[in-house]
């Protein structure tokens, strides 16, 4: 029998990298180096773990320069198109899409899950009137967390969150403005009844099937930031609450989620089509990004920004939304033309989602109802198959040093950081 050390001496080691990493080992490789040192290079470069494959997943696959995005092998377009928050949610969690005896259930056990325990919405309601969206948020998903049935299994605490994170929000909202709490309603869709309880009327079906879409396009989106952050937490075996709460807290960044947000006061401050060439012109001269354009990932038209941007032509009605159009799409011709940037999600999204009803300020937390699908997969496939994610940090301070007694330390003998 070998022993251990020695047999995996003997086993070659696989490591998979993605085509942009594989490009860019190609591109670092200098004639005669070592693989330490390319990897060392690589490393150097890869500040914000871009371009690193961090684990395998069945869930989510995105392919940047065809700008084509599968949940589970299907199409976003199809999704879309065709399906519903339901309907994706169940996809994403069991790998295949429903038959109608299964959604069905599905529908119904999601249904019946949308009340929030009376505890949370006293937390909630105890909250000051002006707290950020996203922090009522964390502190509600953290109470739920407390109060949520604690016989479920992680699958039927994956359908609670997901139904009640909507009631959640509408409830903020609602707080927010001292109106009265809107309760789920029995027999309306997920997407329908999220509308509801926000502003308090039934939605349109053009209305309605455009919230549905939203929610699907950002059901997922492979390892972003707060995906990781759920993935990460769940990778040592913490409760499925802890990790979503952990989720909405990565959210809540301007990097990652809120985008959406600052596309519409661009456009408020460019006020005018004809303003955008200048607009765009003065901000790439100073040096500044401009919302709503670019990506880690896609290097060509975000497929979601390209449904949404479709899906607004047919829908602006009113004159101040044909003026956001207008605005966003010259935005969008002198970036590809200047700079071949193109748009992601967030370009059009602020749009749809003002001319559903939901406010700019609670965006984020709408964009967390729809993630919470994503989240849950990923926190159900770390657990399938679980290692703790603990990476390594290259140490960069200062080297062994000896311990200096406090009474001989002067400012110079401590190390400053
Ligand atoms: C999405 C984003 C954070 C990706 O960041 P990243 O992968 O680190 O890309 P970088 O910031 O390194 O950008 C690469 C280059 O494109 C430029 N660029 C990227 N996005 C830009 C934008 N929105 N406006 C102007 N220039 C942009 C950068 O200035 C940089 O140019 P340089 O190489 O000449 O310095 C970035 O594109 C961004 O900040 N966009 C605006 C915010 C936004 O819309 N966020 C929502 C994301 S879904």
């Amino acid at each position: 029998m070998p022993k251990k050390a020695e047999a995996s001496e003997s086993r070659p080691v696989m490591v998979k990298v993605s085509k942009e990493t594989h490009d860019k080992l190609v591109s670092l490789a200098k004639w005669g180096d070592t693989m330490d040192q390319v990897i060392h290079r690589l490393t150097m470069q890869a500040k914000g773990l871009e371009d690193i494959v961090a684990g395998q997943s069945s869930i989510c696959f995105i392919d940047g320069q065809e700008g084509r995005l599968l949940y589970r092998g299907y199409d976003i377009e199809d999704l879309a198109a065709k399906s519903t928050y339901e309907e994706t949610a169940f996809l994403l969690w069991h790998g295949h899409l429903p038959t109608s005896a299964e959604l069905h259930a599905f529908s119904a056990d999601m249904g019946a899950r949308r009340g929030v325990p009376k505890e949370v919405m006293s937390i909630l309601r105890s909250l000051p009137k002006n707290v950020d969206a996203m922090d009522a948020l964390r502190v509600s998903i953290a109470a739920l967390g407390v109060y949520d049935d604690p016989m479920l299994t992680p699958v039927d605490k994956a359908v609670s969150i997901s139904a009640k994170i909507g009631t959640v929000v509408a409830a903020i909202h609602r707080h927010k403005h001292d109106q009265p709490i809107v309760t789920p309603k029995e027999g309306l869709g997920y997407a329908s009844n999220l509308l509801r309880m926000v502003t308090g009327r039934e939605p349109s079906p053009e209305d309605e099937k455009l919230m549905d879409v939203l929610l699907i396009l950002h059901a997922d989106h492979e390892l972003n930031a707060s995906t990781f952050t759920a993935r990460v937490i769940a990778s040592t075996l913490s409760d499925v609450y802890s990790a979503v709460t952990g989720a909405v807290g990565a959210l809540k960044g301007p990097l990652h989620g809120g985008a959406n947000e600052k596309v519409i006061e661009m456009t408020i401050e460019i006020g005018n089509p004809e303003n955008a060439e200048s607009y765009v012109d003065a901000m790439l001269a100073k040096h500044q990004k401009i919302t709503g354009f670019g990506h880690r990932v896609y290097k060509t038209m975000d497929p979601r920004a390209r449904i949404l941007k479709e899906m607004a032509a047919g829908f602006v009605r009113t004159d101040k939304e044909k003026k956001v159009f207008e605005i966003l799409d010259r935005t969008e011709q002198m970036m590809k033309e200047w700079r071949n940037l193109y748009p992601n999600v967030d370009l059009y999204s602020g749009l749809a989602l003002n001319h559903v009803g939901i406010p700019s300020y609670l965006f984020t937390p709408v964009f967390a109802v729809g993630r919470a699908p994503g989240w849950l997969a990923h926190i159900l496939e770390q657990y399938g198959d679980n290692r703790i994610i603990r990476p390594r940090a290259e140490y960069i301070g200062p080297p062994r040093t000896a311990y200096v007694p406090i009474e001989k330390r002067t400012p110079l003998s401590v190390a400053k950081p």
